[in-house]
């Protein structure tokens, strides 16, 4: 049984598959326009859905705009078993982010919209939401600022946080000392460290930073070894959403009191069979449908 909360983005993604990148000047003909639920929230809290049981409780506060993107967004989140009672609507437009699929890999263009509008300045009943959650889940497609004023509070009332710093930015770093893990992949550790080398950050944060590597798996230190939980190999649809996949299976993991290496391999897990199918969404998978996967270990038991 778990209860987190995930404050962050909800957007609509506009995917465009296609066989070349045009130069600048140029239009190529792409191979297929496709619109999916995105955002790196959204996609998170959609994550832990997936694999939560009806005991378990999982909250987005975030906000959408005033247009029809909203309407679907906000159905997907109800679907996925999501409480939207702190979603937001404010006079804009919902998030979007133009995504270019390009070799099973993507390149993407956010506008925030509605998501800049996440503030915490009219906060009551989610700073009591907050209080009595078992974890809290950040990552960087709203501000900053409300950021950092989430993670202080939740840190002086000692609720737990994950801080995915995706997209990276140069203020991390004020984050860091109030959060309890930071998951950055190899090159948002670079961006927040200062291309320091991967073992002094790791050694810096023990139990706490969590290097995600794409196919060599992720790391981190547990105060004695640096420790490596590798990949499994999976056959590539499309790779959009596999750290969110990641992350909101760790904050699932982590809620319902598995250690960190047993964590990170439940997450591993999951990110492999999402990376199987089309769309950010698309391939996060149930927790029946982990375990029919062979990877599955037996001590894995939520309550
Ligand atoms: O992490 C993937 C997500 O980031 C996409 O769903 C898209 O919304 C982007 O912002």
């Amino acid at each position: 049984m778990s209860k987190i909360i995930v404050i962050g983005s909800i957007s609509m993604d506009l995917v465009m598959e296609t066989n070349q990148i045009p130069n600048q000047g140029e239009t190529v003909f792409g191979e297929q326009f496709s619109m999916v639920p995105g955002g790196k929230g959204a996609n998170q809290a959609v994550a832990i859905g997936r694999l939560s049981n009806e005991r378990d409780k999982v909250y987005m506060i975030g906000a959408v705009g005033k247009d029809a993107f909203a309407e679907q967004l906000l159905m997907n989140l109800k679907e996925n078993q999501i409480d939207m009672s702190f979603v937001g609507t404010v006079p804009q437009s919902t998030g979007v982010a133009q995504i270019t699929l390009y070799e099973k890999d993507n390149r993407i263009i956010y506008c925030p919209g509605a998501n800049a509008k996440v503030s915490t300045n009219d906060w009551q009943e989610e700073w009591d939401l907050l209080k009595n959650a078992d974890l809290v889940v950040l990552q960087n497609e709203i501000s900053h600022e409300t950021n950092l004023a989430i993670a202080q509070f939740c840190h002086e009332h000692q609720v737990k946080v994950i801080y995915n710093p995706a997209p990276a930015r140069k203020t991390d770093f004020e984050l860091l000392e109030y959060v309890d893990f930071i998951t950055p992949n190899e090159y948002e550790s670079q961006q927040l460290f200062a291309n320091q080398n991967q073992e002094a950050m790791l050694k810096a944060y023990p139990n706490k930073l969590i290097v995600t590597l794409g196919e060599k798996g992720s790391v981190f230190y547990d105060g004695n070894n640096i420790k490596q939980v590798p990949a499994i190999k999976s056959e590539v649809v499309d790779t959009t959403g596999a750290g969110d996949t990641f992350n909101g299976a760790l904050a699932y993991a982590l809620a319902n009191q598995l250690s960190t290496e047993s964590a990170l391999k439940f997450a591993t897990l999951a990110s492999h069979l999402s990376v199987q199918k089309f769309g950010a969404q698309g391939g996060m998978p149930t927790l029946e449908e982990m375990k029919e996967n062979k990877a599955y270990e037996k001590e894995w038991t939520f309550k």
